[in-house]
């Protein structure tokens, strides 16, 4: 088997954050030296990613006077002009300056909120000036250790008052950006607001600038919470709110691990390559953004280890495309999907113009029907997931 080998068309992009990670940690300090932003998107580009993400901070640390922002910003085009590489998400970091240690648009402190508004709104500036289309918004620090300490009713109207004045800015000024939330379960708050994708489809559906606003789903940050990443990332594509993916992997209930995409949980990172290049089986939207990673380069590698791993990520998804292309294309599969009763799913439940009072009328439905027959029926659902496999471990090609 060759390995494939990333182009543009592929969309690939990085986050700065991931490969720029110095790898530090809790128990001690980082173990490599943080590289100049030119140097990055020179090597993203060299190794045939398509994009790159930052937060402000990634680029312009923060509390940089004014003068100097602009020459490092305007570095930064220079070098995406260059290469060629789209910046297609910004995001603004206000989970690290200890200001924002009780949270940005939901601190305790309202002169923090309106601080935090701030820094957001100026970023949304440059995100427009660079031309990226998504907007990410990932609330690290809106959150809590304790019950006592928040009153979650009036953090959600804080929350929601923040993300619809961040719209209202982006519809006001014209840009053509679309806000993606960004859920996660906890840490580096104990608990933090809008913990999965369910959480975050409901607030959005409350918002009064909701057709600008979806989601950014983390595979690690789901299954932090021990929930299945595709079935979320499905129900958000349903809802028409998947705006933007951060991909990366992880292994069970732990701290949030942002191993490389498929070195944590394999068959699930099968199954979202599956749903985002094949689309449902019966049909339905499909994703059309950008393959985002968001993974950490593990403290162990030098920044040989740094590249490698990024290019791990593009090879693993490219690896899964073929291999789930290989399944759906397997006459085997195509008929298993019809017979385990996947593709008729799709048929809805009542026929066409059929009414309520003829549903219940018909006894050929449920009085007619003997329930320890109909529950006879073996699906077969082991043996389409058995070929799933084979196509993963390369038996079958
Ligand atoms: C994390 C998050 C972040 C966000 C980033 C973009 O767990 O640290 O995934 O990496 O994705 O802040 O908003
Ligand atoms: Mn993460
Ligand atoms: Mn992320």
């Amino acid at each position: 088997m060759t390995i494939p080998l990333p182009t543009r068309d592929d969309h690939f992009s990085f986050g700065m954050w991931t490969v720029n990670w110095p790898a530090g940690d809790q128990f001690g300090p980082a173990t490599r030296s943080l590289m100049d932003p030119v140097h990055i998107v020179r090597k993203l580009s060299e190794i045939g990613a398509w994009g790159i993400t930052f937060h402000d901070d990634d680029l312009v640390p923060f509390g940089t006077p004014d003068a100097e922002r602009e020459r490092i910003i305007a570095e930064f085009e220079a070098v995406l002009a260059e290469t060629g590489i789209v910046c297609e998400m910004v995001t603004t970091n206000t989970f690290s300056h200890p200001v924002f240690k009780d949270g940005a648009f939901t601190s305790n402190d309202r002169a923090v909120r309106r601080y935090g508004l701030r820094k957001v709104l100026r970023n949304v500036d440059l995100a427009a000036r660079l031309g990226a289309t998504t907007f990410v918004m990932w609330g690290g620090r809106e959150g809590a250790e304790y019950d006592t300490s928040k009153d979650y009713h009036a953090a959600l109207d804080r929350y929601a008052e923040g993300i619809d004045t961040v719209a209202a800015y982006i519809k006001a000024q014209g840009y053509g950006l679309r806000i993606a939330l960004e859920p996660k379960p906890n840490e580096p708050r104990g608990d933090i607001l809008l913990p999965t994708v369910g959480h975050a489809l409901g607030f959005i559906a409350r918002l009064d600038n909701a057709d600008i606003v979806g989601l950014n789903p983390e595979v690690g940050h789901e299954q932090m919470a021990c929930l299945n990443y595709t079935a979320g990332i499905a129900q958000a594509l349903w809802c028409g709110k998947l705006f933007h993916i951060d991909l990366n992997g992880q292994k069970s209930i732990k701290y949030d691990q942002d191993l490389v995409f498929g070195h944590g949980d394999l068959m699930s990172a099968f199954g979202t390559v599956d749903l985002l290049e094949n689309g449902f089986p019966n049909g339905g939207p499909m994703y059309t953004g950008a393959r985002h990673f968001d993974y950490k380069p593990s403290r162990t590698e030098s920044e040989e280890g740094v590249w490698q791993s990024a290019q791990a990520n593009m090879t693993m998804y490219l690896l899964l495309k073929e291999r789930a292309q290989a399944f759906r294309a397997d006459p085997e599969v195509k008929d298993l999907l019809v017979s385990t009763g996947v593709i008729g799913l799709a048929e809805p439940t009542l026929a066409e113009g059929e009414t309520l009072e003829s549903f219940i009328a018909d006894r050929s439905v449920y009085e007619a029907v003997d329930p320890d027959l109909l529950a006879q029926r073996g699906y077969g659902f082991v043996r389409l997931n058995e070929i799933a496999t084979e196509y993963v471990l390369g038996a079958r090609l």
